[in-house]
């Protein structure tokens, strides 16, 4: 049971708000989740996920967290945890509408004392320059009637190691009783390291430089695996042996392409943050330029793969291999996968596509029937059920050629069996 006896309200029961909601309940705090959409807000109630997550389904018969879409559950919440969408406009802007609204919920519903903590990946500055004026428009003061603090989130939805529990956090208050209160809830609640940041600005800019790193270095590996594949050298094989190293080196590997809402998506937000105070970030831009471009770049690798075979693209049976943007996950928001459809039909391919996790994408219903009415591959999601394409299956079906978007089928294996196999950068 929590040292402190409250009530917590999460706001935004997605893949991360969900299960932050599952663990504070079973900390034993009474615990609200609040969201807008009423499917989902049903089906928790009926102690189901409303996403594949094993780990949820089987927390949530044994909890008491109450979905709800009503705000006045904020009357009674002494905590509330803000986990809503922070996207980016179709001009790579940010978009703060679900932080805002939000936080109009919580200040209709205000009880005096609150400590409200932003989840949500933000950049440096929001909460100071965004969420705090709306509270003092309400004369409200912060240290004083309420609480501020930003805590960014790390969850890593699918990872078999990592979770909303171990992972280590930082926190960042606007005064220091703001961080004292948000350290001493989330160290009640999590089995990892939380650690104060000097202020809420660092704690904001913590996450933005986290996913930022990660987007900069697949986009060196992306470059170096067209580079590469020019020169005919296995990059894949070149970072195993570059990772021997046992020091400053930190393997990245390349791809068809970044999705999901995290790593496309926040680091606009620090370059238009830093675009408004007079700063170009190049760099950030440039990543972003290359890995967006990477699902077309795998296209052409398959186009250029059929003029070996002297195929056309146009007219050709490719069966695509995955939706969701990452492995084993039902997420498919941003994943390069809509990119490669749009640019396989304007080539006029007939495409035909299977993942397991998103039926709504899927034009069949099992791997084998995309095998049967497939000429050529393009895998674009490491899913664990596509390592049962191997080269027998393959073989079986006439599969002339894959590519494969994702580095992840065993090349040698179908080379030897005499069936084309070409990877990004190897
Ligand atoms: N998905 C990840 O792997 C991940 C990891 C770390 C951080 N984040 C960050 O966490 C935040 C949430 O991401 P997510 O993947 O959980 O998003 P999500 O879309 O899965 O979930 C967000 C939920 O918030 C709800 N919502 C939106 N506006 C609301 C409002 N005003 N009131 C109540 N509910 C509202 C939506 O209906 C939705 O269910 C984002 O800022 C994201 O960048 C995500």
């Amino acid at each position: 049971m929590p040292k402190i006896k409250s009530t917590v309200t999460v706001i935004g029961l997605g893949y991360v708000g969900l299960p932050l909601a599952c663990l504070i309940s079973q900390k034993g705090y009474k615990t609200y989740g609040l969201d807008l959409k009423e499917d989902s807000i049903k089906k928790i109630n009926q102690k189901k996920s409303p996403f594949k997550d094993e780990l949820i389904a089987k927390i949530l018969p044994k909890i008491d967290l109450k979905a709800t879409s009503d705000p006045s559950v904020l009357k009674e919440s002494d905590f509330v945890i803000i986990c809503v969408p922070t996207p980016v406009n179709e001009r790579h802007l940010p978009v703060f509408k679900p932080l805002t609204s939000a936080i109009e919920s919580v200040l209709e519903n205000f009880k005096k004392g609150v400590t409200v903590v932003v989840e949500s990946t933000i950049n440096p500055g929001v909460c100071e320059e965004v969420v705090l004026p709306l509270f003092e428009k309400k004369n409200l003061k912060v240290g004083k009637d309420f609480f501020l603090a930003h805590c960014p989130e790390r969850v890593n939805p699918g990872d078999p190691k990592w979770n909303v529990s171990n992972i280590n956090r930082c926190v960042g208050g606007v005064t220091d009783k703001c961080l004292q209160k948000s350290l001493e809830f989330y160290r009640s609640i999590l089995d990892a390291t939380v650690t104060p940041m000097k202020s809420i600005k660092e704690a904001e800019a913590t996450k933005t430089i986290e996913n930022a790193f990660r987007d900069v270095n697949i986009a060196f590996v992306n470059e170096l695996a067209k580079s590469f594949d020019r020169m005919g050298i296995d990059l894949k094989d070149v970072i195993q042996g570059a990772s021997t190293k046992p020091f400053a080196f930190m393997a990245h590997y390349p791809g068809c392409g970044v999705g999901g809402h995290c790593i496309p998506v926040d680091p606009y937000y620090l370059i238009e943050k830093a675009r408004r105070v007079g700063f170009e970030h190049d760099f950030l831009k440039l990543a972003r330029r290359i890995n967006t471009g990477m699902p077309r770049y795998a296209v052409k690798v398959l186009i250029r793969e059929l003029n070996e075979i002297k195929k056309a693209i146009n007219g050709t049976r490719v069966g695509v291999l995955g939706v969701s943007y990452k492995a084993n996950v039902d997420d498919n928001r941003d994943a390069p996968f809509y990119e490669i459809k749009k640019e396989l039909l304007a080539n006029k391919a007939k495409v035909e596509i299977f993942d397991p996790f998103i039926p709504k994408d899927s034009t069949v219903k099992s791997l084998d029937e995309l095998l049967k009415k497939s000429e050529v591959l393009l895998l674009v999601t490491n899913h664990d059920e596509f390592k049962k394409v191997t080269p027998k299956l393959a073989k079986k079906y006439g599969i002339k050629l894959i590519v494969d978007g994702r580095n992840f089928l065993p090349k040698e294996d179908f080379l030897k069996a005499g069936i084309r196999y070409k990877g990004i950068g190897r």
